[in-house]
């Protein structure tokens, strides 16, 4: 029964073996279930950590009435602006100087996400095409018809908290 087994389907080692199992040194043609490529690396978790961008948000605080907490006090950084989505509204909030605000995230021009631009002082510079803002008022720098909403802002312990 061996001989015939052996006679069948080859040495367990052998060239027949390896062409069913479809390892190297066979021709049969990788099945579906050949291993796959590993997967594109998850993003750097170390770079928002030094930023302190992970900090959760207390939950130890009640917000006054019509705010949200939405970040840990020292979870953003003076200079640094980020994309809040809070009770399904998309905001961005900024550091600027120590002092928090927060504007609409979503560029009039063409809808880029403000909260991933470039914050030089109070300026925000739309990652999409470039349009700046004022973040402590809205203004609009690149065409003065165009402001963006601004939210109320106030710090409650640790909680930035905005009003929705
Ligand atoms: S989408 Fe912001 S400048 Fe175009």
């Amino acid at each position: 029964m061996s001989f015939l087994k052996t006679l069948l389907a080859g040495r367990p080692n052998g060239l027949r073996a390896r062409l069913f199992k479809g390892e190297p040194g066979g021709s049969a043609p990788a099945s579906s279930s050949a291993p796959s490529r590993k997967p594109e690396a998850a993003p750097p978790v170390a770079a928002e950590k030094a930023m302190g961008l992970l900090k959760e948000a207390p939950k130890n605080v009640t917000p006054p009435d019509g705010y949200e907490v939405v970040l840990h006090k020292d979870a953003l950084p003076e200079g640094q602006i980020i994309e809040v989505i809070i009770g399904g509204t998309s905001i961005a909030v900024a550091n600027v100087g120590g002092h928090h605000c927060a504007i609409t995230n979503t560029c009039p021009h063409a809808g880029g996400p403000l909260g991933e631009g470039k914050l030089d002082g109070n300026v925000v510079t739309c990652p999409y095409h470039g349009w700046k803002y004022d973040v402590t008022n809205g203004a609009c720098l690149t065409d003065t018809a165009v402001k963006v909403r601004t939210y109320k802002v106030q710090i409650v312990g640790d909680a930035v908290c905005v009003e929705l």
